[in-house]
């Protein structure tokens, strides 16, 4: 297990912030994949996509600072499997909350969409027309990532629970 104490402030705020928004996001995602299209759905995406680059870009300011800040030494007491498989885990989600967004917006882009934050262009429409293949290559890596994500952050919650519990224990 890792010694969370040791982050600052600025690192524990951006992890809620981030952690907020994927959790969101993947409601909001699997909610979608059941809308049928129409023009409330193009909104709905709209919105998802706003989101999507914001919680990108917070992911990837996230990324730089525990890059510059480390990670957490090993708790005391536990076992070094648990702070190794702890810190894979960790690695693991830093890098699909970065890969999200980026797959997110290569769905976009091959299906012949701009990607714009709240009507704020970010990223023009890049192709005349969808194109297929490539489409169904980002989506099909967006929806996986996105499984992934989700088992990653169940593990993620479930060795945070077995700490309090543990250190329930021994009060
Ligand atoms: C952390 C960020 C994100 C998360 C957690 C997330 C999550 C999801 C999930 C779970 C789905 C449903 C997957 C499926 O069943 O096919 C989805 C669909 C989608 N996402 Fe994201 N997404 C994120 C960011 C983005 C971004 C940045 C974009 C584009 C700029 C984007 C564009 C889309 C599109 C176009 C769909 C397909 C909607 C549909 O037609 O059903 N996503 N997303």
């Amino acid at each position: 297990m890792l010694d969370v104490a040791r982050y600052s402030r600025l690192s524990r705020a951006l992890h809620w912030l981030v952690a907020l928004g994927i959790f969101s996001l993947l409601t909001f995602g699997v909610y979608l994949s059941f809308v049928e299209s129409g023009t409330d759905k193009t909104r709905l995406v709209q919105v998802h996509k706003s989101f999507g680059v914001i919680i990108g870009l917070l992911a990837v300011i996230r990324i730089g600072w525990r890059t510059r800040e480390g990670f957490a030494s090993p708790l005391e007491g536990s076992h070094l499997w648990e702070w190794q498989l702890a810190r894979r885990v960790q690695i693991a989600m830093l890098a699909a909350t970065v890969a999200m967004p980026v797959s997110g917006i290569l769905t976009s882009i091959t299906y012949a969409r701009p990607v714009a934050v709240f009507g704020v262009p970010v990223i023009p429409k890049l192709l005349d027309e969808k194109n297929a293949t490539l489409n169904d290559l980002a989506s099909t890596a967006h929806a996986g990532i996105a499984i992934l994500l989700a088992c990653l952050v169940a593990a993620h919650i479930g060795g945070a629970l077995k700490h309090k519990l543990r250190m329930r224990h021994r009060a």
